[in-house]
């Protein structure tokens, strides 16, 4: 395993949910963390529990902005080493009844901004880059980027691109013998983030009658019960520091999708 201490690292969406606590884990493992999220006031609410964390508002959709962003890494903390693409969107719809604007929205957040942190990242931690020592790029995928679900097309569609993205890239810098690894990690409902609503918003798209039948649906499924931020966070840090796993999905969702 190699020691993430005295490591630098980039996390999206870091405001909250899930990004803030894998900011945080990190943190705790001695990596000096630079938080990142459209939410300015928030992100700087985080970053100010967390020791030796700065922050920087940043749209990952925005080219302009990684730029700012990476810059800002360098300029904090003199090097990037790891770079965790967790922001996210995710609409509940039927198929039938999603926009083609919300549809894209999501490929946007999801996807695009999975590729252009995947692209800045190699950019930067590559030989000859403005870090320049190699590093692991970690993309937030979801179980739904596996398998489908009913309500999640537009999601999965997202999230099954960035899962083969990540390949592709792992593929790339290895061939490429950049020094970066690239992965992905496929949670299932973590209770935290866009996981607080999910009922309700099973409830508002009409997937089901009511919360009690949405949360009977997704216990049933999750024979381990929901998810916490700090399952995904630790699996952000086991992928962080194994040296040897390059274009793996880790799966975690307590069993769900092995019935
Ligand atoms: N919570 C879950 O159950 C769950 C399950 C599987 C995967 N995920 C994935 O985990 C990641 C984090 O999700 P979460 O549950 O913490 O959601 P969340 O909504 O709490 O956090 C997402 C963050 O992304 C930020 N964001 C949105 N658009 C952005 C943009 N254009 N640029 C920069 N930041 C932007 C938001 O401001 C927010 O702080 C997402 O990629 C999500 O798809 C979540």
């Amino acid at each position: 395993m190699e020691k993430l201490s005295g490591k630098t690292a980039l996390v999206t969406g870091a405001a909250g949910g899930l990004g803030s606590t894998i900011a945080a884990e990190l943190a705790q493992r001695g990596v000096k963390v630079l938080l990142t999220d459209l939410q300015e006031e928030r992100l700087e609410k985080v970053a100010s529990t967390i020791e030796g964390a700065r922050f920087v508002q940043h749209d990952v959709t925005n080219e302009v902005s990684w730029q700012h962003a990476i810059e800002a890494a360098m300029q904090n903390f003199g090097g990037l080493d790891i770079v965790v693409n967790n922001a996210g969107v995710a609409v509940f719809s039927l198929l039938e009844n999603l926009s083609l604007e919300k549809f894209q929205f999501m490929q946007r957040v999801c996807l695009d901004g999975a590729f252009l942190g995947t692209k800045w990242g190699i950019q930067t931690m590559r030989p000859g880059g403005l870090a320049g020592k190699g590093g692991c790029i970690i993309n937030i995928s979801s179980l739904a980027g596996i398998v489908g679900s009913v309500g999640l097309g537009g999601y999965s569609a997202a999230k099954g691109g960035v899962r083969l993205l990540t390949k592709a890239a792992a593929i790339e810098c290895a061939h490429l013998r950049h020094g970066i690894r690239v992965n992905s990690i496929h949670p299932a409902v973590v209770k935290g983030g866009f996981g607080d609503t999910v009922f309700s918003d099973m409830v508002k798209a009409g997937l089901v009658p009511d919360e009690a039948t949405a949360e009977a649906a997704l216990n049933s499924f999750h024979p381990m019960g929901l998810g916490e931020p700090e399952d995904v966070a630790d699996g952000v840090c086991y992928v962080a520091s194994a040296k040897w796993m390059n274009g793996a999905e880790l799966v975690l969702d307590g069993g769900a999708s092995a019935q």
